[in-house]
């Protein structure tokens, strides 16, 4: 049975720099800058333009990934493409993304298949275990892996949404997942959910119970009333259960892997909330220089928070071949998810 070992990351962020400051005084959101830092940590996000979809972030970030990885997009064997924000209702994203990266074009045309995940925060992580679990069996070599999100057209900038919009981000970040014969990779991953917390961070948009499942005017123009089109947090009690099962999946991944925090060389949180990383990292007893952060440049990017971050370490050279390295999320659902990984 092979490995499944991260071959090549990529990243990318529209270039549109959203400062705190500018969230109230270009986009109208009533708050300050003092209230988003002490919160949340965030200085800053990026926002994409009209026009650009959440495939269209996803290619930018998995055209890098390929390069890093050596490959072509025709040597892929697979997409997993995990986002809250699709492009579309349905299809899902993947095969916009499989679109867009020449996958369909030519006498060479190559129709791998595109699954799309929708596990929000922890979207990534989920689809890392589809993705590597897909390698290990022999199924596939490569498998692209992508979490993109474009969240500024889908917030509610009044003072009803500010706790939410204050938070979100657009961007992408991609990893390949490859087949090796070397000891090295993914070694495990967890997942858990709990669908009794559902409704508590959501955007229904519809109610699929109803006919029509979006109430129309007489002109048959649909008709969302604000509660159904925004998304809606209960901040504090996300924030508990987040800490709560973070910190829980971390620590099974622990021991069932066997390790203690000194084996581990860097931590991946999901950047939900730089308050609720350090807050973890303080009570588990991690050094700040083995977690690394980028809410402060992004804000909350969804699916694409690990990626981006795996990237950029790399980049930076604080990830480097050999190290041993922890991924945990939370999010919506709730759902949750840890992941082990030699480098
Ligand atoms: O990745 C998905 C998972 N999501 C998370 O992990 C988020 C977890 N939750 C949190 O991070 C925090 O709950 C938030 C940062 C979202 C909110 O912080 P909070 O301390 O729980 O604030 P709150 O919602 O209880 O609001 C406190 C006050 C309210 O005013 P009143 O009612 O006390 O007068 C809000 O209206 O802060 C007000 N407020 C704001 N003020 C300025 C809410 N949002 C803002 C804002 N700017 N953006």
């Amino acid at each position: 049975m092979p490995n499944a070992y991260i071959s090549g990351t990529g990243m990318f962020v529209p270039p549109r720099v959203v400062t705190n400051e500018q969230l109230s005084t270009e986009f109208g959101v009533e708050t300050t800058h003092e209230w988003i830092v002490q919160r949340t940590g965030i200085e800053a996000r990026r926002f994409a333009e009209v026009g650009v979809g959440t495939s269209d972030l996803a290619a930018e970030a998995s055209r890098m990934a390929l390069e890093a990885a050596g490959l072509a997009a025709r040597e892929l064997d697979m997409i997993v493409f995990a986002t809250l924000s699709s492009d579309h209702c349905f299809p899902g994203s993947g095969v916009y993304l499989q679109q867009k990266l020449g996958l369909c074009d030519g006498p060479d045309a190559k129709f791998v298949p595109a699954l799309d995940v929708r596990n929000q925060c922890s979207g990534f992580l989920y689809g890392l275990a589809t993705a590597s679990s897909m390698v290990k069996s022999g199924a596939c070599r490569h498998v692209l892996l992508v979490g993109a999100e474009k969240h500024s057209a889908a917030l509610d900038l009044s003072k009803r949404g500010r706790t939410v919009s204050s938070l979100f981000g657009d961007g992408a970040g991609a990893v390949v997942v490859s087949a090796t014969e070397e000891d090295r990779g993914v070694r495990g991953w967890w997942l858990g959910a709990d669908g009794r917390y559902a409704d508590v961070l959501s955007q229904p948009l519809w109610d699929i119970r109803q006919r029509p499942f979006i109430p129309t005017d007489e002109h048959g123009v649909g008709q969302v009333a604000p509660e159904m089109l925004w998304a809606k947090m209960e901040g504090k009690l996300v924030f508990r259960h987040a800490v709560e099962r973070m910190v829980g999946v971390l620590m099974t991944a622990f021991t069932e892997q066997g390790l203690t925090l000194a084996d581990v060389d860097l931590f991946l949180f999901h950047q939900a909330n730089l308050r609720i990383n350090q807050y973890i990292a303080e009570q588990i007893g991690i050094p700040s220089d083995k977690l690394v952060s980028n809410i402060q440049k992004y804000g909350n990017t969804t699916a694409a928070t690990i990626p981006l971050l795996m990237a950029e370490a790399e980049r930076s050279g604080k990830l480097r071949r050999g190290m041993k390295v922890a991924c945990v999320a939370f999010g919506s659902g709730f759902t949750w998810g840890s992941a082990i990984i030699d480098w």
